[in-house]
């Protein structure tokens, strides 16, 4: 039997949603394998995987696709929890956290409190909040009252 990578403390379930998701990257040119787990408030868990292009630019990192596969299954759901499994294998100090406009696309679903697990092929490398990458964030609340 194969066997199962030591998770920690990242839920198990988006732990293996992630990392399936991450199995199917399609990412030929940077060879950076990504996949990202949203659960949302209703326990719904959603996935999705880096999916670059030969047009360098048009690429897209798997925490979009993991909010495009949310919206798709019905939209305007908030995200509550969130895996990212990237990086080098065998650095476990590499940290695959968002990029910066990953941080702004999960704000759009998500409050400053939004768990997420950094985590690492191998399982959990960090646990953070979006609040703590994206301090001072500009969200949907701010056009509210505009
Ligand atoms: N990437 C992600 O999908 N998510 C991240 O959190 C960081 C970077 C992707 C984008 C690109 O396909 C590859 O990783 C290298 O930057």
């Amino acid at each position: 039997m194969t066997e199962r990578p030591s998770v920690g403390t990242v839920p198990a379930d988006l732990f293996d949603a992630a990392s399936a998701a991450r199995d199917n990257a399609y990412a030929p040119y940077s060879k950076f394998h990504v996949g990202a787990a949203l659960r949302t408030a209703d326990g719904a868990v959603f996935a999705g995987a880096n999916m670059e292009n030969a047009a360098y630019p048009q690429g897209q990192c798997a925490e979009a696709n993991a909010l495009g596969a949310m919206v798709t299954a019905g939209g305007g759901k908030r995200v509550v929890e969130a895996v990212v499994i990237g990086g080098r294998a065998d650095i476990l100090e590499d940290l695959c956290t968002p990029c910066g406009g990953c941080r702004q696309r999960l704000r759009e679903f998500a409050a400053d409190t939004l768990v997420i697990h950094i985590c690492g092929p191998e399982g959990l490398r960090r646990t953070v909040t979006l609040g703590t990458l994206l301090p001072l964030s500009f969200g949907p609340e701010n056009l509210e009252n505009g």
